[in-house]
């Protein structure tokens, strides 16, 4: 049996006193593999000391990077998101002790956990910064960026689908957005993910849990046909949207066991 212990969202840079709060919560659930599904930090200079204090405490930590990890600083004149994403960020979480989730899978007891960021079909012109702090060279579009996501996905469940029994696939942004059409207007879905991640998903008979990120709410659902693979979002917010601490800390992490 293995303990999955997954969180996301924590935006560790908004909420002053949280990272120790958070490793607090970790001592308390103590789980096998701690699955972070991204934006914990803005850009790539704080992971390895975010990371650090988790590491010391759970022996896998799993680290998926959130659209925030791979905003651009002004400074990053030769770095852009691919590099971020492919090269600087699993360097840093490699330093850090984690495993980088986003290009091949982890695996323990027969069981794959594996994901990518995932991307947006569109982004929402008058409310995200994204469009202006990422650069992926070689794309036009932001399905283009979605499309690289679901190609590395498609390849990483290939290659767990044949050393795996059970496969855990995380994603930052939603595999399913329009299951949340109705928490949002209607502009904002495109923002949310893309269902081209969920076909990708969908196509593994070894699934057998889905955890994303991005949308900052609790969700526990359902996905494919029959409604038998578990989905579920456990984000934490900003401040703002937290309400009382003591009990946001409470739910910081979910658990699942296999
Ligand atoms: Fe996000």
């Amino acid at each position: 049996m293995v303990t999955i212990g997954f969180a996301s969202d924590l935006h560790f840079d908004h909420h002053s006193g949280l990272l120790l709060r958070f490793v607090d919560k970790i001592k308390k659930v103590s789980p096998d593999v701690l699955v972070l599904a991204g934006d914990l930090v803005t850009g790539p200079g704080r992971i390895k000391a975010v990371l650090r204090p988790m590491t010391s405490l759970v022996s896998h930590v799993c680290f998926l990077p959130g659209n925030h990890e791979l905003w651009l600083a002004r400074h990053h004149r030769h770095v852009d998101s691919t590099m971020l994403y492919k090269e600087i960020l699993p360097t840093q979480a490699h330093i850090a002790g984690a495993f980088y989730l986003g290009m091949e899978p982890f695996f323990i007891d027969r069981i794959a956990i594996l994901g990518v960021t995932g991307w947006f079909e569109d982004y929402v012109s008058h409310q995200t910064p994204d469009r202006r702090m990422v650069r992926f060279p070689d794309t036009s579009t932001p399905m283009d960026v979605v499309h690289w996501m679901a190609e590395l996905l498609d390849r990483q469940l290939a290659m767990a689908e044949s050393y795996a029994d059970e496969i855990v696939v995380v994603t930052h942004t939603l595999p399913f957005p329009k299951k949340m059409a109705r928490f949002v207007d209607t502009e904002t879905v495109p923002y949310l993910g893309s269902e081209l991640l969920g076909e990708v998903i969908l196509r593994y008979s070894k699934v057998v849990q889905v955890i994303s990120g991005h949308m900052h709410i609790k969700y526990e659902g359902r996905v494919d046909r029959d409604s038998m693979i578990p989905w579920d979002i456990n984000a934490f917010g900003y401040p703002e949207e937290v309400g009382d601490m003591d009990h946001a800390i409470q739910n910081a992490i979910r658990t699942i066991t296999l």
